[in-house]
């Protein structure tokens, strides 16, 4: 049985809080970590554009984004993690899913009610500014799902829905074309908590109650002196139901920890004390990822790399599963006969890399595709371990690996580098 796959995305429209780290990147982060599953983490940089319209902001925040993740300890060797718009698979296969969605299921998105909603309360026409964006986030989010055949999506309980729709989406699909896309199915963690705000509701940034992440310590500090709390003076015992702060601590804090406060808020400890606790508390956690952030933040070019060979390592699955969908809907070369590739039976056959040795004794590789037809030769190796090193050289860089590798391969005609640089990504 193929490993359970999981798969989350997050949008790339602002800078990473305390309420992200503690619902979605710390615990995606450990889980990332435990063995048997794969992983699959996107900046969804499309979503974005649905509710960001400034260039800037999407670039920033993409980087933040992506700095924070890595910062955090997600390990790209054993994940892939990439961004979506890098994928162009993914709005692909949104096309053709969009093709077997009903617009009736799109109606009753939660988001897009939401926005109909308020605009007939305050009298506007319905659809008023609510973008065809807004109302096909449903699809792309399946696309993005689907897609990687993912298993299970751990996402926030305000997410739910998209992935029932992106089940129907899918069942859809399959009833049309045959058992290709694989049903998700959403992950609730129930012990992550929602983190409280500045103000005590659900921080979020939408409410303006957000503390930064990544802010400097001395910011974080501030902030953490503006957590709202009752006014009971220095001595009086405190209630640690309903406290912001005694929740955010719990967040952070072991068991005995989280005790010793409560016993401190029934001696009456000050509230600028309690802050000094959080403060610590926090800091000690943070710190050492501040330190790795900064300094990612600060190498862009770093980061495009880590995406570009997290993008490589997506598309190795995505072009040969689009390349099945493609036959499957009858996007087909015209050479195929329509008898053979019947709609629900086809199968494309990847391209192999073979090794093997000459007559000379020495040692070679060559790439073909499912035809036999050769798209790439090499030249001899003095031992087999070096034609190996080749090989997994092209296997894990693609293309990449190509201007490297100039001086053991020869140049075969009629190869364009485009069909090249096709076939290193879907082969075995
Ligand atoms: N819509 C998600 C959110 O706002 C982000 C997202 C986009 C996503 N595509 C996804 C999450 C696919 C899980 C799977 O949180």
């Amino acid at each position: 049985m193929s490993p359970l796959r999981v798969l989350t995305g997050i949008t790339t429209s602002g800078t990473p809080h305390l309420g992200n780290y503690v619902g979605a990147i710390r615990p995606a982060v450990r889980a990332s970590l435990a063995p048997g599953a794969e992983s699959f983490y996107f900046l969804a940089d499309y979503h974005a554009l649905i509710k960001v319209g400034e260039p800037a902001r999407i670039q920033r925040s993409t980087l933040e984004i992506a700095a924070t993740w890595l910062a955090a300890g997600l390990d790209p060797e054993r994940v892939t993690f990439y961004r979506q718009s890098d994928i162009p698979e993914i709005p692909e296969l949104c096309w053709l899913l969009t093709c077997v969605t009903g617009k009736g299921l799109l109606n009753r998105a939660h988001a897009y009610k939401a926005s109909v909603d308020k605009n007939t309360a305050s009298g506007h026409d319905a659809d008023a500014d609510v973008t065809a964006g807004l109302f096909m986030y449903p699809v792309l989010m399946a696309a993005d799902i689907l897609l990687f055949k993912a298993n299970q999506v751990p996402v926030g309980r305000d997410q739910i829905q998209h992935i029932e729709m992106a089940r129907d989406i899918a069942q859809s699909f399959n009833h049309l074309y045959g058992e290709h896309m694989v049903l998700p199915e959403a992950l609730i963690e129930a012990s992550v908590a929602t983190l409280p705000g500045l103000d005590g509701r659900k921080m979020s940034k939408s409410y303006d109650n957000t503390i930064a992440l990544f802010a400097p310590r001395e910011q974080l500090r501030k902030q953490i002196a503006g957590i709202v709390t009752d006014s009971k003076a220095p001595g009086e015992a405190k209630t640690c139901e309903g406290s912001a702060l005694f929740e955010i601590y719990q967040a952070f804090a072991s068991t005995e920890e989280t005790t010793a406060l409560r016993a401190a808020y029934a001696e009456g400890i000050a509230w600028g004390d309690a802050k000094q606790v959080l403060f610590e508390r926090i800091d000690r956690e943070i710190a050492p990822m501040r330190d790795s952030y900064e300094a990612l933040i600060n190498d862009p070019g770093k980061l495009e790399d880590i995406l570009q060979a997290g993008a490589l390592k997506a598309r190795r699955l995505t072009m040969p599963f689009m390349a099945t969908l493609r036959q499957n809907v009858g996007l087909r070369n015209l050479r195929s006969s329509t008898e053979t590739a019947s709609a629900k039976s086809v199968k494309i056959a990847k391209p192999t890399l073979k090794q093997y040795r000459e007559k000379d004794g020495l040692f070679y590789f060559k790439l073909v595709d499912a035809r036999g037809r050769l798209l790439l030769q090499s030249l001899s190796f003095e031992s087999p371990r070096e034609a190996a090193a080749a090989i997994a050289q092209l296997q894990k860089q693609g293309s990449q690996a190509l201007a490297g590798l100039q001086d053991k391969l020869e140049s075969v005609q009629g190869v364009s580098a485009e069909d090249l640089a096709a076939a290193l990504m879907q082969m075995d």
